[in-house]
């Protein structure tokens, strides 16, 4: 391409106006593009704020109902649904994961009911039901044990299909359980179930205030999640990871953080070209919000400008806590 040199070529011209801006802008983000990861509690008529998370309530199944008819409105295509475990349901097994009746089940169940044309993502990982608070069943040295932890997941993702999730997502990071899941979703007959694998899911920082919200933070008890989770030091093992799920059997992938972690979202949709999503974590949701409310940015310019971000590296997809917000900020303009 020969670029020609200035003042033939002003770059400024197709600045200076806003339809010419608009016509000439490559990316686009829509309310399509947006999950919208919610919280829910056992019981009724309960709302619980997230100290960590301002702005963000875990509800319960009814009042979360509620809430799903303002986000219909809004054209939410997708919630992605975090149950929250009282700590005496908590066990080493995560039995609670699989429970027919569980809270993300009856929240499923409830939603679908309801509100069928919204899409259900399930996270498909133990640490909401260990007592230890990692995401699958350890041995007596506190390894994370992977093929017996697996043995659950499948059991977990059957349940969640069962009770109506559109999309299973995996976010637990053992080898093999995207392949194990698969066959095991075709088995039952749920041919049509997605699966978003979570697959360059990194040991990452950014995810305290999640733990907060479902209250695994505690039970880690400073512990980490680096034999599972990825080194943060790493591209190339992302895109093996990301090639491996999709051979096992994964629809769409995720990239996860999401901001500090762009350049994984290109790499793989240049190189696998397969649909790809971010999850812009609670971490990053925690930063913006308290920059918010010191008045260090400006709240509606900047949610707008992170999420469009994560369309020009080229995602097809971001979950984000601000999913609502954006959603109203996208239909006023
Ligand atoms: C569970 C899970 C986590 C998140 C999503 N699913 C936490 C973790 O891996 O410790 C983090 C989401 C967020 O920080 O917003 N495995």
């Amino acid at each position: 391409m020969t670029i020609s040199a200035f003042p033939a070529r002003r770059m400024r011209r197709l600045r200076a106006q806003d339809a010419l801006r608009n016509m000439v802008a490559e990316n686009q983000l829509t309310v399509n593009d947006l999950i919208y990861p919610v919280f829910v509690l056992p019981g009724k008529n309960s709302r619980q704020s997230v100290v960590s998370m301002p702005g963000v309530e875990r509800l319960s199944i009814d009042l979360l109902l509620k809430e799903t008819e303002k986000l219909a409105e809004l054209g939410i295509p997708a919630l992605a649904l975090f149950p929250v475990t009282p700590a005496d349901q908590k066990t080493e097994g995560a039995e609670e994961a699989f429970n027919a009746n569980g809270i993300a089940q009856q929240a499923m169940r409830s939603l679908k009911a309801e509100f069928p044309h919204i899409m259900l993502m399930s996270d498909v990982a133990l640490d909401p039901f260990t007592s230890h608070g990692q995401d699958g069943l350890v041995n007596e040295s506190g390894y994370v044990e992977n093929d017996k932890t697996v043995e659950v997941l499948v059991k977990q993702a059957i349940s969640h299909a069962d009770a109506g999730a559109d999309i299973i997502a995996p976010s637990d990071m053992m080898d093999g359980r995207i392949g194990t899941i698969r066959q095991a979703l075709e088995k039952q007959g749920h041919t049509n179930t997605c699966i978003m694998a979570y697959s360059a899911k990194y040991a990452s920082a950014y995810y305290g205030p999640f733990r907060d919200a479902v209250g695994s933070a505690a039970n880690i008890k400073g512990g980490n999640k680096k034999t599972y989770q990825m080194d943060p030091a790493n591209s190339d093992e992302a895109i093996h990871e990301i090639a491996m799920d999709i051979q096992e059997g994964a629809d769409m992938v995720m990239v996860k953080p999401g901001m500090p972690y762009l350049d994984i979202v290109r790499r793989c949709k240049d190189e696998l070209k397969v649909p790809t999503f971010a999850y812009q974590v609670s971490g990053e949701y925690a930063m913006h919000q308290a920059a918010f409310a010191n008045g260090w940015l400006n709240k509606e310019a900047v949610i707008l400008e992170s999420l469009l971000a994560f369309k020009r590296a080229g995602a097809d997809g971001i979950l984000t806590y601000f999913a609502r917000e954006a959603a109203l900020l996208l239909k006023q303009s």
